[in-house]
């Protein structure tokens, strides 16, 4: 196991009615601005909910609505602009990932003496940032409690992710009730996100690192049972529960820290929605058996087939190759059946393989230190095998 050093110091409110919790806010001053996505939280009632808090707390509330899916580097410009005209004391995400991501780089910028674009492209830019509370209403990125922000500029094609401990949010909401609303296309996306998060750090060349190693298993076993339970079932409490708690694991350091190893699938799949503007989660279902099938071969099949026993529970007594093999057929049958992820990039919209060659420069740029180091051939060949 590496050396590492440990720290989550998002403070997590979970569970029913936790957004009373909103009230601490008023200790951190009086002028918040108020960020959300294209109106799910006024149709649920939680952008209600959070004004009355605000409003008893007598606290002034500017607001930024409208944030894209695939946050735009536009969006984030936008509440930059409210935060330094009206000087603003905090900042609040009621949303998915791409409202918090946006919150986040808005409350850098917001410290910022210039083009927020800066701190998506150069994270050592960012040397603070206004104080960040979330409330979480779709279970996936672990945005909640870590310390990313991925932000997109499509005019360039363009989409990066950044980072800093300033980003990290200082409390988050967590109500699964308010997942109850995700539609199934989203609830199955988000699975996916989390279980590549995960599957991103158990494959890791690091020796030693057991106990890691069984967190991820745990977190991929309860993707598993719940992912599909909550799409069946929208209102089953205990699988948007699990779902959610495994949201902010999967990512919040927990499961890699001491075993970490460069992520390559979510390189892979930012090329994706950079240009095509697919859904992420999406992108990463369709991509990851591929990537798998790519990466077999004698040196990694013992780590496949540890996957395959204990995540899948295959028979151990098989020989390890026929494992898995087993395990990423589990894999690509788990997002395309249970889930319901369409199985090729052709079904999402990307039909020809024009950027193939432009995305994959950029994206095995990142994926020299993974598990299995991938150059640019080789993530045009997992491209192609996915369309
Ligand atoms: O905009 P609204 O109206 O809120 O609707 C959203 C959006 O259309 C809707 N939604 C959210 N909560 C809902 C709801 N609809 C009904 N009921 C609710 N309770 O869902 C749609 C998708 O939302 P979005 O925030 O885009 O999804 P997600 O949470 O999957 O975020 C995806 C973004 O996060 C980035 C992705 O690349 C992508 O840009 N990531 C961020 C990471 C991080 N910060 O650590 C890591 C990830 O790997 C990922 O890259
Ligand atoms: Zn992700």
């Amino acid at each position: 196991m590496k050396n590492f050093m440990h720290s989550i110091p998002t403070r997590i409110a979970f569970g029913k009615g936790q957004i009373k919790k909103l009230k601490e806010m008023a200790r951190t001053g009086k002028k918040v601005l108020l960020v959300y996505g294209g109106g799910s939280i006024k149709k649920t009632g939680i952008y209600d909910q959070a004004m009355e808090i605000m409003n008893e707390n007598k606290m002034e509330v500017f607001e930024l609505s409208g944030v894209e899916p695939n946050p735009r580097i536009e969006s984030v410009r936008k509440g930059v602009d409210i935060c330094k005209s009206n000087g603003i004391e905090m900042v609040l995400a009621i949303g998915g990932g791409s409202v918090i991501d946006c919150a986040k780089v808005i409350a850098g910028g917001a410290v910022y003496d210039g083009d927020p674009w800066d701190l998506v492209i150069n994270p050592g830019k960012i040397k603070g940032a206004l104080p960040i509370y979330t409330v979480l209403t779709l279970a996936a990125t672990g945005s909640e409690m870590d310390k990313f922000a991925v932000i997109s500029d499509m005019n360039k094609n363009e989409k990066w992710g950044t980072g800093s401990r300033f980003f990290v949010p200082a409390l988050s909401v967590c109500d699964p009730e308010y997942t109850y609303s995700v539609s199934a296309r989203q609830t199955a996306a988000g699975t996916a996100d989390m279980m590549s998060h995960v599957l991103e750090n158990y494959f890791t060349n690091v020796q030693g690192a057991d106990l890691q190693a069984r967190f991820c298993e745990g977190v991929l076993k309860t993707c598993i049972k719940y992912g599909p339970a909550a799409i069946m079932e929208p209102n089953n409490y205990d699988a948007r529960a699990n779902l959610m708690w495994a949201s902010s694991n999967a990512i919040n350091g927990m499961l890699s820290e001491g075993a970490d190893v460069a992520w390559c699938v979510h390189p892979m799949e930012h090329e994706l929605s950079a240009f095509y503007d697919i859904t992420h989660g999406e992108g990463l279902a369709i991509l990851t058996p591929h990537w798998m099938e790519y990466v077999l071969d004698e040196k990694t099949v013992d780590k496949f087939a540890e996957y395959g026993v204990n995540v899948w529970d295959l028979d151990k007594n098989e020989d390890p190759m026929t494992i898995a093999k087993k395990a990423i057929e589990c894999t690509k049958d788990f997002f395309v059946n249970d889930l319901k992820i369409p199985a090729t990039l052709r079904e999402v919209g990307i039909t020809d393989e024009k950027n193939f060659e432009v995305m994959a420069e950029k994206a095995a740029a990142q994926c020299a230190n993974a598990y299995v180091p991938l150059g640019k051939e080789d993530v045009i060949a997992i491209y192609k095998a996915a369309l």
